[in-house]
């Protein structure tokens, strides 16, 4: 009784002035740290050693592990759409983790569509692309599906306007082996935590823009048959998209997104021994188990045709 008293109300315990010797008191419980989250643990240099010259991993040599350049683009502030509160969370999050993973961040943020083509296409035209390993795209914004949307978008675009967009396939074009012959065979690890739809609703903050906007999206809906017509042109990316087709994602307007948060804790808890598929399928899991399933992260135009491993600490 006295034990369990101890663990209900510890002050009224102390008040008491009984025993301190208490037999029965339970192990203090192991701090996973409630939310899965920690230091970002370093890969030892027998692990690192161990995968070089494997077939079936992406090579890492320490020089080109220095050189390692990534791009992160956050739209927080929108002309006419709702700003994206938290949205500084994760962009700080990010890039803490990509500082940490021995990325160069490129960083930019509030971006017209135009602005994040012309971002890309000069990040693919980056002096240290030729020396890295690998790359990490970063783009956090306002989406539907097939497209990130840019700052000025307006739900009723003029007929003679463009509307303010980027279209996510540019990705694909400006790092493919064409826009980018610097990053032939190397894997290109992509991020976008926007919405691909707007089906479902929730008190969290979504991502996208709502209902009558989702007709747009028909014109994009040929997403899987442009990856099979691209096989041969495409190869090395992987695409970690915050949603499935259609939905919206969700983010915590203090914490940040859902996608953004259970990648840096499964980054920091795993990279240094699982690759970036199985890290994948880690956030997967968390959205799996988590309490509030309304959103799946889809991996995307995966045309990985080795293990890329971030070696975090090498
Ligand atoms: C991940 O690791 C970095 C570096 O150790 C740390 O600064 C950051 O707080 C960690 N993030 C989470 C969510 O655990
Ligand atoms: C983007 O917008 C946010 C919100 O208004 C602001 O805090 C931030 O400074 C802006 N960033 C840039 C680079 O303009
Ligand atoms: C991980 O490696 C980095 C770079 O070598 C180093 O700065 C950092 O202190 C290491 N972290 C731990 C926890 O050992």
């Amino acid at each position: 009784m006295i034990a369990l008293l101890l663990s209900i109300d510890p002050t009224l315990y102390a008040a008491l002035g009984l025993p301190s010797e208490n037999p029965a008191q339970p192990a203090p419980e192991p701090q996973l740290g409630q939310d899965g989250s920690g230091p970002l643990i370093n890969s030892t240099q027998d692990f690192w050693k161990g995968k070089q010259g494997q077939r079936n991993t992406y090579p890492a040599a320490k020089e080109s592990m220095r050189q390692r350049m990534a791009l992160l683009i956050t739209n927080i502030k929108f002309t006419t759409l709702s700003d994206r509160a938290g949205a500084e969370r994760d962009e700080k999050n990010m890039y803490k983790l990509l500082v940490a993973l021995g990325y160069e961040v490129v960083i930019h943020t509030n971006l017209t569509g135009k602005e994040i083509d012309a971002t890309v296409i000069e990040f693919s035209k980056h002096k240290k692309l030729k020396e890295t390993d690998s790359v990490v795209v970063v783009i956090m914004s306002h989406g539907k599906l097939g497209a990130v949307l840019g700052v000025d978008w307006k739900r009723d675009t003029p007929k003679n306007e463009e509307p303010d967009e980027f279209s996510i396939d540019n990705i694909y074009l400006h790092l493919g082996p064409k826009g980018c012959p610097a990053l032939l065979d190397k894997p290109k690890i992509i991020l976008i935590q926007a919405c691909r739809g707007d089906k479902k609703g929730s008190e969290l903050v979504k991502d996208g823009v709502s209902s009558d906007d989702a007709s747009h999206c028909a014109g994009h809906e040929d997403f899987e048959e442009d990856g099979l017509r691209f096989v041969n042109s495409e190869k090395d990316f992987l695409a970690l998209l915050s949603c499935t087709p259609n939905t919206v994602s969700y983010r915590h307007p203090v914490l940040g997104s859902l996608l953004i948060r259970y990648f840096v804790e499964v980054v920091n808890a795993s990279a240094h021994v699982d690759h970036i598929d199985e890290l994948a399928i880690q956030v997967q899991q968390r959205f799996e188990d988590s309490r509030i399933k309304i959103q799946m992260p889809t991996k995307d135009r995966v045309t990985l045709t080795k293990h890329f491993y971030f070696f975090p600490g090498i």
